[in-house]
């Protein structure tokens, strides 16, 4: 599968680099070769249906929108709670079929049933920790495959975010169906240059675009991002048995 899936993002790296170039980082946002990766195994999968939950400011779901646009995979998305407008600015993209007000831990498994007969993917940013790897593992058997935010190993050991802990990783890749990690050597040293400058704006190192103005904590997370540059947070991704 590795290898199959380093063919598909090699023939797709040009198109995803020119489709994305233009969404800008955002507070709290996935990295660009965590998102190709999963819209390369979105591909190779022949994904019609992906399911995010967790979407904060919307630079994930930007990147899968413009990846995807023209193309038939539909993207549904969700969050506990949305910024004013940002729904409706979703909605904008044809892709983006719904957005929804809900708790994804519940949310998700209604629109995997709504969904039954077609492939689905699903990407969980929101909840973290305990509750992602449950709600994994309460779905797997019903999707292509699921992808976790944030349980690479660095990641996991040194940040300050509220749910995440070591644990988080190493239950990750404890589990029998977790497949692997974008931190991992083999997907890293091709792709991790991706993340470098959506990482300099987080750290208010980026001159590309606008500095963030957020009450951004830069002597406690500018550390824990310098540790995890370039290969990122980590996007684990889990498949069903065959
Ligand atoms: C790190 S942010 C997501 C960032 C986004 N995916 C991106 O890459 O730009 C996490 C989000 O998860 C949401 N969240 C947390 N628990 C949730 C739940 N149970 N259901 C839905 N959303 C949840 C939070 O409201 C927050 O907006």
């Amino acid at each position: 599968m590795r290898n199959k899936l380093l063919q598909q993002c090699e023939a797709s790296y040009k198109r995803y680099e020119k489709s994305v170039r233009d969404v800008s980082p955002r507070n709290g946002c996935m990295l660009k070769a965590e998102n190709f990766c999963f819209c390369c195994m979105c591909e190779l999968y022949s994904v019609d249906v992906i399911i995010e939950t967790g979407v904060f400011f919307g630079a994930s779901t930007e990147m899968f929108a413009r990846y995807f646009e023209g193309s038939e995979t539909e993207i549904h998305a969700i969050d506990i709670s949305w910024p004013d407008g940002l729904q409706e600015k979703l909605q904008s993209y044809k892709n983006i079929k719904e957005t929804y007000c809900a708790d994804g831990t519940q949310k998700i498994l209604e629109l995997i049933t709504k969904f039954k007969d077609k492939k689905i993917a699903v990407f969980i940013d929101g909840p973290k920790g305990e509750q992602q790897l449950s709600l994994a593992k309460k779905i797997i058997n019903s999707v292509e495959f699921v992808a976790l935010h944030d349980v690479g190993r660095e990641y996991c050991m040194y940040t300050a975010e509220p749910q995440v802990e070591v644990e988080t990783h190493d239950n990750f890749v404890e589990w029998d169906r977790s497949m692997f990690i974008t931190t991992e050597d083999w997907f890293a040293n091709k792709y991790s240059h991706m993340n470098i400058e959506q990482l300099r704006w987080l750290q208010k190192k980026d001159t590309r675009w606008e500095k963030r103005n957020d009450g951004y904590d830069e002597s406690l997370w500018n550390p824990i991002l310098d540790k995890i540059t370039p290969n990122g947070f980590g996007l684990g991704i889990a498949m069903k048995a065959t």
